[in-house]
């Protein structure tokens, strides 16, 4: 038959290729329980291997929380206060357990700052102040290349969570929404704590003062559509607050009784 440009030829069968297609596939041969056995032993070493790697991030935000002792249960609030703002921004079940366990590491960068400044009881000089900013590029060097997202998500908090929406913070000078919604979530969460709990060198704000505090920081140092959403869900920080004054309490009454 002649060429004629645009009409497909029709593909010669070889004898290899129509062996090909008379051949039948092998039939597998699958033992259903015992694949189901090696799915269940996967999905239990696979969440083993999660639940230690929420462990030990826990314990190097410990670690970080010992050289700084007024925190106290901070970094455990702050995951709390954290989660919620992000499940009423509706985020994804994933981002949100990211957003859970790394936001209690957003000081990790800490373990690199000397005890004397971190420590000090009185104001830091200019130069102590310098040294205790890079707290926020230490963290975020210790897992910057990181492959895990969990590690790298306390990257990204870490090196955020100082920086103000108007642009002001530290230590990039990150503006507006140009700042990770991550680092905007934990600063709005670290203010708050901070305000209403006590510290050696100040004493606590009642849970009104503190939430009027965050609202008047709308639109300078906090993002206004997070300051509106953390008011909506003022229930849900109030349960937070109040259940860690319980603990807080108990702890308190604890330590009269032992002494
Ligand atoms: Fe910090
Ligand atoms: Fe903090």
């Amino acid at each position: 038959m002649a060429y004629i440009p645009g009409r497909k030829r029709k593909p010669v069968k070889t004898a290899e290729a129509a062996g090909r297609k008379r051949a039948r596939p092998a039939r597998l041969d699958i033992d259903l329980e015992k694949l189901q056995e090696a799915y269940g032993a996967l999905e239990e070493s696979t969440r083993h291997l999660r639940e230690s790697h929420i462990e030990l991030i826990l314990n190097f935000a410990l670690a970080a929380e010992y050289k700084d002792p007024d925190t106290g249960n901070h970094i455990l609030r702050i995951s709390d206060y954290s989660s919620e703002l992000g499940r009423a921004l509706g985020l994804p079940a994933e981002e949100l357990e990211l957003l859970r366990y790394a936001s209690p590491m957003h000081d990790i960068g800490k373990i690199g700052i000397p005890d004397s400044i971190l420590q000090k009881p009185g104001k830091l000089t200019a130069e102590e102040w310098a040294v205790m900013q890079q707290h926020t590029l230490i963290g975020s060097r210790i897992f910057k290349n990181s492959s895990s997202p969990l590690l790298k998500a306390v990257s990204v908090i870490s090196l955020a969570h100082h920086e103000k929406y108007d642009g002001t913070g530290y230590p990039q000078g990150l503006k507006g929404k140009a700042i990770p919604l991550y680092g905007r979530i934990v600063a709005l969460a670290d203010v708050f704590d901070a305000m209403v709990s006590k510290r050696c060198y100040k004493s606590a704000l009642p849970f009104e003062e503190g939430f009027e505090h965050i609202r008047s920081l709308a639109g300078t140092h906090l993002d206004p559509d997070l300051v509106e959403t953390f008011v909506r869900i003022k229930g849900k920080v109030r349960t937070i607050y109040q259940a860690n004054r319980s603990i807080q309490r108990a702890i308190e009454e604890f330590g009269k009784k032992a002494r």
